[in-house]
């Protein structure tokens, strides 16, 4: 049978997808993660035990591994989200994700160029994002896909790499490969530590809303179902070779986006309006933190007919909602890791 082997499909992204690709695709999905502390089953429960996924707990560095997959299965795409992925960690230990997102990459590129050979009806999408290309002022037009490549942290310098492995791969071996780039998800079964369910906990349950330096740094939310949708319409219409960016045309700065949760936390929980604000803090700024992403995302939109569906801030009401009747799930990862972590980001707030 046709397969899809599916990197960091425990993670955030790769389990929205994982479960959208089951419903609509007729191929076998592999899932390869390692589970990380970003990693956890629980987000696709649901379609384990189904006959069309088979899950392997396995790290993407592992050329042995990697390979053994390609020579049991007909794998015919790969779709690349495994990863480190939180900027403020590899701030902290930037080794990890050299090795994961760069030597990974490596181990998968290589997997895939031994088994497919000159075969052109195969895809090698590599998820990336719009933080390889650097910040923008405020008055500069969004990143499009001729946006030159300026990385400023470890975690976008790692991802950069690896887009460079995938486009040499291309150039130099013929490997039918596609690069999409795209801007901040948001949706349901993301880790705490990043912003939106970060902010929705700590509102949740009285706690300090760190907003770093001045919080008028501006993200282009996506939600996640809609970049599922852009990721598998790229792998049905897209050409290899090619690079398509990603964005939800929704510019928001920081602290609306915290007012917005505060509102919300408010509103659903039955608190006076105006208590969660009362827990917002302005706390030291991120080091080499960008000023603004926004993205350009004519060119998918003209070419292969996607279009972004959700309305960010009826989209993100709703999520405050998911993620009080996902609170179990929530606390269960949290119990991993979190707290050092935590700890060490915002210490005694
Ligand atoms: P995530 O941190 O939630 O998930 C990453 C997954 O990769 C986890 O399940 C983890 O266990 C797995 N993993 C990590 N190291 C591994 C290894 N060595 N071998 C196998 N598996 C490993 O990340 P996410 O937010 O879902 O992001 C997925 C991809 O999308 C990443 O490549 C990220 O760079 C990219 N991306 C994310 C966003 C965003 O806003 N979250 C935006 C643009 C691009
Ligand atoms: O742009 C795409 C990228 O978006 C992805 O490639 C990354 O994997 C993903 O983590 C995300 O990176 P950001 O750094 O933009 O996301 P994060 O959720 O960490 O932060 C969003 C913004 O909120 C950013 O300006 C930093 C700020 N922030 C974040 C946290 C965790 C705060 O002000 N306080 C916080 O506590």
């Amino acid at each position: 049978m046709n397969a899809w082997l599916i990197t960091g499909g425990a993670g955030f992204i790769g389990s929205n997808f994982v479960r959208m690709a089951h419903e609509r695709i007729d191929a076998k999905l592999i899932v390869l993660d390692a589970l990380t502390y970003a990693g956890d089953l629980a987000r696709i429960d649901d379609i384990l035990t189904s006959s069309k996924v088979e899950f392997i707990k396995g790290d993407i560095c592992d050329t042995e591994l990697v390979q053994s997959i390609f020579k049991k299965h007909q794998i015919s795409k790969v779709i690349h989200f495994a990863a480190e992925s939180h900027v403020d960690r590899s701030i902290f230990e930037p080794h990890a994700f050299i090795k994961t997102n760069v030597e990974g990459t490596l181990v998968l590129l290589e997997a895939a160029r031994k088994a497919w050979g000159d075969r052109q009806d195969a895809c090698f999408l590599q998820v990336s994002t719009d933080e390889v290309f650097g910040a923008l002022g405020p008055d500069d037009p969004p990143f499009n896909e001729s946006s030159p490549y300026q990385p400023n942290n470890p975690y976008s310098a790692s991802k950069a790499a690896s887009d460079h492995l995938v486009w040499a791969w291309h150039h130099t071996f013929g490997l039918p490969t596609i690069i999409s780039n795209c801007s901040n998800n948001y949706g349901p079964w993301q880790y705490p530590e990043k912003f939106i369910p970060l902010m929705i906990f700590n509102a949740l349950e009285g706690k300090p809303l760190p907003v770093y330096g001045d919080g008028l740094q501006v993200r282009d939310w996506l939600h996640v179902e809609d970049h599922c949708e852009a990721l598998l319409t790229i792998l049905e219409k897209g050409s290899a070779g090619e690079t398509y960016t990603i964005g939800g045309n929704n510019e928001r700065k920081n602290m609306y986006v915290v007012n917005m949760i505060a509102d919300a936390v408010d509103d659903i929980t039955g608190n006076p309006k105006g208590t969660s604000h009362e827990l917002i803090r302005y706390v030291k700024d991120r080091p080499g933190h960008d000023r603004r992403y926004a993205i350009d995302s004519s060119r998918l939109q003209r070419e292969l007919g996607w279009h972004a569906m959700f309305v960010f801030e009826d989209a993100l009401y709703d999520l405050v909602g998911w993620y009080i009747w996902h609170k179990e799930w929530v606390d269960s990862v949290r119990a991993k890791d979190y707290s050092n972590s935590y700890k060490k980001q915002y210490g005694d707030i």
